[in-house]
């Protein structure tokens, strides 16, 4: 049978895991997040204290690493996690390691009907055949204002100034990579985030309800 698959891409704090678990409840799809596939090598790679310049030790670490899974954990989301996985993103191998684990999960899934998974390249690179894909529009200055609220209600400092700047590099980083940078992908629906939830909703729902 052949499963759905809807992609939402867009640049950070976006708010595209929100649709995304709005979609996979309403919808009984799996949701998958790509990021964190980033954040975990980032994490890895920083916990084995692995300067970016050694290539061979991160190409290393990647093949004799465990499968990387998409399982979540509040440290992952860190400001420190963040910035390692925008960087660690731009090389070949990490991105190809990644697609090839995001693909080989649902083609070797036999319990789900669909997908829904939300990154920068998902509907342009990864899943270029999906169903459905969605682009998530959002101002810089409404993304930091959300993720400034969001690290500060789960206990971190912040402040916003510094999340503006980051939320700016890491854009730019993204967008201007080499390798699959963050694009509109072709045929995606955009939407735009910056309002409310229910207006977000009512923006995506008769595309949705096609399916
Ligand atoms: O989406 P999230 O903020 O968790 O992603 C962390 C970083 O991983 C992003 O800033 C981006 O550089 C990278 N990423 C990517 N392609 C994806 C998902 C994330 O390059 N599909």
């Amino acid at each position: 049978m052949k499963k759905t698959i809807i992609t939402i891409d867009g640049p950070a704090a976006s708010g595209k895991e929100h649709i995304a678990r709005y979609i996979s409840k309403k919808y009984s799809l799996k949701h998958l997040d790509s990021g964190i596939l980033y954040r975990k090598i980032a994490h890895l790679l920083l916990e084995k204290k692995i300067k970016l310049g050694n290539l061979n030790a991160f190409k290393r670490l990647i093949n004799n690493s465990p499968v990387i899974t998409y399982r979540k954990s509040k440290y992952l989301r860190s400001e420190k996690i963040s910035k390692m996985a925008s960087k660690i993103a731009i090389f070949k191998f990490v991105r190809d390691y990644v697609n090839k684990t995001q693909r080989d999960f649902v083609k070797n899934n036999k319990i789900h009907k669909g997908f829904v998974i939300d990154g920068r390249d998902i509907g342009s690179v990864v899943f270029k055949n999906a169903d459905l894909k969605l682009y998530i529009e959002v101002n810089e200055q409404n993304r930091a204002q959300r993720r400034y609220k969001q690290l500060i209600d789960s206990g971190e400092k912040s402040i916003y100034q510094k999340i503006l700047r980051e939320i700016k590099l890491r854009d730019k980083k993204d967008k201007t990579r080499k390798i699959s940078p963050l694009v509109i992908p072709k045929g995606a629906i955009v939407i735009d985030n910056n309002g409310s939830f229910k207006n977000t909703v009512n923006q995506i729902r008769f595309f949705l309800d096609k399916l």
